[in-house]
């Protein structure tokens, strides 16, 4: 070994002991003929004194600029009365040094290693600078804590991993895939897996019985804060088992994951709650159950007004929902109108609301709002009372689709409930929600798509609406949801390839179809597939909440920006000409790919 020990792990027990550090220059001080350095590796941050009468390596230290590898030997000393620093492991000490050796030199770095405001674009493309940092570091060990506690608590319930393709044909999940054509095979493409579902469900008609793998996944889809093209599933299978058996099961993974690599005590058991009421209650499948704020359903109410913004959804089929904010007549016209070009992004046309002055007073002089003339008295008791108004409160309304009503109230609710102090006192808050539709119609294709994916099982007794009532057949799906984040999303599948063939057809995939795209499941299927379910965690998104961080991307050591750039490789690339005459291709658009 180069060295006796790291830089974070000296401190009072070795003052006396001659030791010797590898590491970067993090900081270097030159005190008029004393000079101090910083030094630092992922272990932390000691401080070498280094005096003119060190000698010849004293030139060394001179030398010195940031980011340079050094290795130093020196002895252990206390820091003199009243320098030591409590904020560092090692500050009670300092090292003498009495030797240096630049192992090797560094250019001028383009950012400070301990400067926490630099441009995401400069950090990605010095990607190898960037994880020097602290944050960094902390954001990775703790990604591989979790992975670690998930890895281990699997081993302990009998589950092994096992590794499936790569490269593979197109799974559907939702997103488009990302294809590599094939060299041997004129015209054909392999695709990456957007999730490794059909080979774990294959694996339990093999009897691998307890399944799990820690793996990449590719999607190539529209990317947000917590989403990358390529990102990381703790993926697991299990045979023999219910609902309630893959959920208390994750669920005691999820609290042992905190508990063991952050110290967060989760509550057991996670609260429950269907799919309808979410949508209902919080216009979202995915509700951040600390913020206090509720829609109310005043649709019903709404169909005799004048206000045709509200009548008119509310008579085709639509739907109007007001949201309360409990003291909110306070909020400014400014804030108000930075909400409604907020809900504009999710589509919604205006944000209609009512300040609350007296709510016995259902009229102009009571409720302030330029609607209120357009509203009847029934429809503004309704509102009232569902909501439980009282005076000082503000009512925010939505009228649109369904659609748009639950995304633009259900995105405000987060926003206001954030930004104005409307929530519980819990850090945390999980939730499974379950009892899904199977289905969801698809307004621009016309047809029915899976909201899971097509091999979740209906509910017991949904299947005979596979057919009749595809809009009301719910499924055996099951989403966790942490502080508003979707972290993992699973079901109880389909094992009778009768049923996989009416959920096919009910997707409108053709009997040809389902056989060139699904023929080795159907074929499975027939071979003694046992009852089986499982579910998928995103460890992107885990560690991201865990570590407090924005985005995906400050728990990924080499993520993708929002553009799916690797800014650091600058990937994805041109190739040249033998590369693609080897794979049959030739490109639309030669020049701009050059
Ligand atoms: P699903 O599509 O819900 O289910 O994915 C499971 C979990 O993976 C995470 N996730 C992502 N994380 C980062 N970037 C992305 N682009 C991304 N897409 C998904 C989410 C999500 O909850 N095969 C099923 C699982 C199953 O049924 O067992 C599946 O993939 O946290
Ligand atoms: P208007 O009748 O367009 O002047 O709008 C009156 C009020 O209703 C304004 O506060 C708008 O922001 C609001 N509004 C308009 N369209 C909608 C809608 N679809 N949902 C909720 N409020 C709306």
């Amino acid at each position: 070994m180069m060295r006796t020990h790291t830089c974070g792990e000296v401190n009072a027990a070795h003052i006396g002991q001659t030791v010797t550090f590898c590491g970067w220059a993090h900081r270097r001080r030159d005190h008029g003929g004393v000079i101090f350095i910083d030094l630092r590796d992922r272990y932390g941050l000691v401080q070498i004194v280094c005096d003119p009468d060190m000698g010849e390596d004293f030139r060394h230290a001179e030398a010195v600029r940031n980011e340079f590898v050094l290795r130093i030997t020196g002895k252990v000393r206390a820091r003199p009365e009243g320098t030591a620093n409590a904020n560092l492991a090692t500050g009670e000490i300092e090292v003498l040094a009495k030797q240096i050796e630049v192992l090797n030199a560094a250019a001028t770095p383009p950012f400070l290693i301990d400067d926490d405001n630099i441009n995401e674009n400069t950090r990605l493309t010095y990607r190898y600078l960037d994880l020097r940092r602290e944050p960094m570091q902390k954001n990775m060990a703790l990604r591989y804590r979790m992975a670690k506690v998930m890895r281990d608590y699997l081993d302990t319930q009998a589950f092994m991993e096992v590794e499936t393709p790569m490269l593979t044909r197109s799974t559907p999940e939702g997103a488009r895939d990302y294809l590599v054509p094939s060299r041997v095979h004129d015209g054909m493409f392999y695709a990456l897996p957007q999730s490794p579902q059909l080979f774990k469900q294959l694996l339990m008609v093999a009897g691998y019985d307890r399944y799990f793998q820690i793996t990449k996944c590719f999607r190539d889809e529209d990317l947000r804060a917590d989403r990358q093209p390529e990102f990381t599933q703790v993926d697991l299978e299990m045979s023999f088992i219910e609902e309630d058996d893959v959920m208390n099961l994750v669920e005691g993974m999820i609290r042992e994951t905190y508990k063991k690599a952050a110290g967060i005590d989760l509550p057991n058991p996670f609260p429950r709650m269907d799919w309808h009421t979410a949508m209902a209650k919080y216009g979202s499948d995915k509700p951040d159950m600390r913020v206090t704020l509720e829609l109310t359903e005043v649709t019903d109410a709404m169909q005799d007004v004048a206000f045709k913004v509200f009548s008119g959804p509310a008579n085709s089929g639509g739907r109007v929902a007001a949201m309360r904010v409990p003291g909110g007549a306070s909020l400014t016209r400014g804030e108000i109108d930075g909400y409604t070009e907020f809900v504009k992004i999710y589509g919604a046309k205006g944000l209609a609301y009512i300040k609350v002055n007296d709510v016995t007073q259902l009229n102009e002089t009571g409720l302030q709002s330029p609607i209120v003339k357009n509203l009847s008295e029934a429809s503004l008791k309704a509102v009232m009372e569902r909501t439980g108004a009282r005076n000082g409160d503000l009512i925010f309304f939505g009228a649109d689709s369904i659609k748009v009503v639950n995304d633009a109230l259900g995105a405000l609710r987060a926003k206001v409930g954030h930004e104005k102090g409307y929530l519980t006192d819990t850090a945390w808050a999980p939730l499974w929600v379950v009892d899904f539709p199977m289905f969801e119609y698809d307004e621009e294709a016309k047809r029915w798509v899976a909201l899971h994916h097509p091999f979740t099982a209906p509910k017991p007794g949904h299947e005979e609406m596979l057919e009749s009532d595809p809009g009301k057949c719910l499924s055996r799906a099951y989403d966790m949801v942490i502080n508003g984040w979707e972290v993992g999303g699973g079901s109880i599948r389909i094992h009778s390839e009768a049923v996989q063939e009416k959920v096919f057809k009910a997707l409108a995939i053709s009997p040809e179809e389902q056989r060139a795209k699904f023929g080795f499941l159907l074929d499975a299927l027939q071979y003694g597939a046992p009852p089986h379910g499982g579910l998928a965690f995103g460890l992107d998104r885990l560690v991201t909440l865990v570590a407090g961080a924005e985005s995906i991307r400050d728990v990924i050591a080499f993520p993708k920006t929002q553009r799916a750039n690797c800014l650091m490789t600058e990937a994805p690339n041109a190739v040249d000409e033998k590369q693609l005459r080897e794979l049959h291709i030739r490109l639309r658009n030669p020049t701009q790919a050059a």
